[in-house]
């Protein structure tokens, strides 16, 4: 029996978010994602809003491994990895994950949402304390959220490491504090202080956790990360990371950290104790899409050289965007419903391109994200851009 009181509250918001111009549309696209894709209802247009940085989610031999992973394992192992066991690609995938961002072992979870889930509420203890910068992904601030029914928490200023350092201060007696940053910040498009951020935590004997779903495959000259853009490879406590982007653009996420992390959260991690592993066809996909990124460096170099373009593309068209070494260019409209007109008037120019409103940023910092990759072409970056000066 429906209950009355719960459809008009329904109803009601979604009125509310028609009426005021603010409703989310989803898009359907007939086929692998690539430089362009067909839109049902709309036809071919460039994208310029995946986060297939490298272009490796049409790989043909990514393709070709997931066939095969699947044609060798099948679906899955119809149970968690503790009762019916890991399968053989899954250690392969995770050795890969770790030789490519340089940890001793990792492990993987069937997203990134997951494994940061996994972080905070299995390492924590009630006598630690979490500090998250401001602007951190949804999945560290939930996870922080978890642990904070037993481990206290505190946000940083972004990237404000005078606040950071306050706080580290203020929680000097803490049994162990623990940073958490994004690598590249998903939504601003800007890169953590990564050296600074580093020689706070050994000062205060803190743990730093780095996020870097949208810096690895990214920066770097060998695409392997924030820690590779910075040369700091070794000096992180704990990575986390997608498999849904760069790495072959599916699904999945990792820890990658020391052996005995790993093996802490083995022994302890909810998501991994009570969920079933990834797909054997995405695991086999996102090993051989690493090691595609790992030999092709030319790829990254491809996708710096875009970056390049696109971002003095938009600047010479009056366009603030702040110089960062990502793929991420916000354009910052302000108005949810205007960012949401302008990404359908550059849809209508043959341009995917999406406005970001409330919940994912916050109420009036509707933007534009642009999102560059190496699929692109020139003459779809030539065409993009006429698109933007249209607009
Ligand atoms: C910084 C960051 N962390 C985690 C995630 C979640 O990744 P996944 O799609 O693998 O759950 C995202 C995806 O948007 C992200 O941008």
């Amino acid at each position: 029996m429906p209950n009355a009181r719960f459809d008009d509250r329904c109803r009601e918001l979604l009125t509310t978010l028609e009426e005021t111009r603010q409703k989310k549309r989803f898009l359907h696209v007939a086929g692998p994602m690539g430089p362009t894709v067909f839109v049902r209802g709309v036809g071919e247009v460039i994208v310029l809003c995946s986060n297939n940085y490298l272009g490796l989610a049409d790989h043909p031999e990514v393709i070709r491994a997931g066939i095969e992973g699947l044609e060798r394992y099948g679906a899955g192992t119809a149970s968690v990895r503790f009762i019916c066991g890991s399968l053989v690609c899954h250690r392969e995938l995770e050795e890969t994950i770790a030789w490519f961002v340089g940890t001793e072992n990792s492990l993987s979870y069937v997203s990134c949402w997951n494994a940061n889930e996994a972080v905070f509420p299995t390492l924590c203890g009630p006598d630690d304390v979490i500090l998250s910068d401001e602007l951190n992904h949804a999945s560290i601030i939930d996870s922080c959220r978890l642990a904070g029914r037993i481990t206290p928490r505190s946000v940083y200023k972004h990237s404000d490491l005078d606040d950071l350092e306050r706080q580290l201060k203020e929680h000097v007696d803490n049994e162990c504090r623990w940073v958490v940053t994004d690598g590249v910040f998903s939504m601003e498009g800007d890169v953590c202080r990564l050296p600074e951020l580093i020689d706070l935590c050994r000062r205060y004997e803190a743990m730093l956790v780095v996020d870097d779903s949208h810096g690895v495959g990214v920066l770097g000259s060998g695409g392997r990360g924030t820690p590779e853009h910075f040369g700091c490879f070794g000096d992180i406590d704990i990575l986390t990371g997608t498999l849904g982007k760069a790495l072959g653009g599916a699904a999945g996420g990792y820890v990658a950290a020391s052996r005995h992390v790993i093996e802490v959260l083995e022994q302890r991690a909810r998501p991994s104790l009570f969920s079933n592993a990834l797909p054997a066809t995405v695991a086999c996909s996102a090993r051989r899409a690493i090691e595609i990124a790992g030999s092709e460096p030319q790829r990254v170099a491809k996708l710096h050289e875009n970056v390049r373009i696109i971002r003095d593309g938009l600047t010479r068209l009056g366009f603030d965007c702040h110089p960062s070494p990502t793929a991420i260019i916000p354009i910052m409209i302000g108005d949810e419903a205007d960012a949401i007109a302008k990404s359908n008037r550059l849809l209508e120019l043959g341009v995917m391109v999406i406005g970001f409103g409330y919940p994912v940023v916050p109420k009036g910092q509707a933007r534009l994200r642009v999102q560059v990759s190496a699929a692109l072409e020139r003459e779809h970056l030539e065409r993009a851009l006429d698109a933007f000066a249209k607009l």
